[in-house]
């Protein structure tokens, strides 16, 4: 599954975030992937907002702390959303040292903020969340995921 959006503010693109969170099968894992500041934390807020699983301004840029978790539902269901920003790790031991594969359960959406960079997080992907700038505010933001993954 494929779907491109186009965004021209910051609320735009978390109300695009909102709407992946409800496209989305079930929860996986999904690495996002785009330059510094082309808006990959803004659009996790509107996932997290979408998911109720918090108050979105406690959503912030994960510059400090490597992983955040929050509580919210899928469809009834408690949901936990982990969302990680892997950009000031340097290789894949520091990465494999995470045990990221022993967080992935059904019930957690797992959103990896410079994911791309790490062959094991590649491996550990269901699919993709890649913003581009295409202009100060403009960006274009292409969602792929992959079907077997529905839930069965
Ligand atoms: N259309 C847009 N979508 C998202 N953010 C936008 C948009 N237009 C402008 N912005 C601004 O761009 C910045 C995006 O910051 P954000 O922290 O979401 O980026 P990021 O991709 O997570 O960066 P980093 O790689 O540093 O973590 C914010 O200051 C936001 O207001
Ligand atoms: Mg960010």
């Amino acid at each position: 599954m494929k779907r491109v959006f186009s965004s021209s503010s910051d609320a735009e693109t978390r109300a695009i975030g909102a709407e992946i969170a409800g496209l989305l099968p079930a929860p996986r894992l999904l690495i996002l992937s785009g330059d510094l500041g082309a808006g990959k934390t803004t659009l996790v807020k509107g996932i997290v907002q979408a998911l109720q699983a918090e108050d979105e301004d406690a959503v912030t840029s994960p510059t400090f702390s490597l992983v955040h978790s929050y509580e919210g539902w899928w469809d009834g269901r408690a949901v936990t959303v982990l969302h990680l920003d892997l950009y000031r790790l340097e290789d894949e031991r520091q990465v494999s040292s995470l045990g990221i594969h022993d967080w992935m359960t059904e019930d957690t959406l797992i959103l990896v903020e410079w994911g791309e960079k790490f062959r094991l997080i590649q491996e550990l992907a269901d699919g993709s969340i890649q913003i581009a700038s295409t202009g100060p505010e403009s960006r274009s933001i292409t969602v792929e995921w992959n079907e077997p993954n529905k839930p069965a």
